[in-house]
């Protein structure tokens, strides 16, 4: 099975991969891994006091689409709000992607993770997490 160009770009030039001090106030990190292959992902994200993505992270142990799908999920969140980021959906990394069916679930995995980000940012913070957010 061939990559698209786009996933080997990501996978041969990762961006933001690395890690933030998961105990500081500003970080939120989302640890996810995948059933479908026992793949995990670790991405982290830097909030700043507007709320605002300053800045995000990972580190994958997976396959390349895996890889790409978290790279570029943190390219995408910077400069969001986390309601913004809340939007991104695994559909839409897939496309970026161009993924075939049976990498679906690396997308999956992102998706996950950037949402464990933000929940884990937000109970550090105190408030409750996305799931209850709709009402406002
Ligand atoms: Fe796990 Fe892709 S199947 S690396
Ligand atoms: Fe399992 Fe990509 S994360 S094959």
């Amino acid at each position: 099975m061939a990559y698209s160009d786009k996933v080997i770009d990501h996978y041969e030039n990762p961006r933001n991969v690395g890690s933030f001090e998961k105990d500081e106030s500003e970080v939120g990190t989302g640890m996810v891994g995948a059933p479908a292959c026992g793949d995990v992902m670790r991405l982290q994200i830097k909030v700043n006091d507007e709320g605002v993505i300053e800045d995000a992270c990972f580190k994958t142990y997976g396959c390349g689409s895996a890889i790409a799908s978290s790279s570029l999920v943190t390219e995408w969140v910077k400069g969001k709000s986390l309601a913004d980021a809340l939007t991104i959906k695994n559909k839409d990394i897939a496309e970026e992607l161009a993924l075939p069916p049976v990498k679906i679930h690396c997308s999956v995995l992102a998706e996950d993770a950037i949402r464990a980000a933000i929940d884990d940012y937000k109970s550090k913070r105190g408030e409750k997490s996305g799931a209850d957010a709709s009402a406002g």
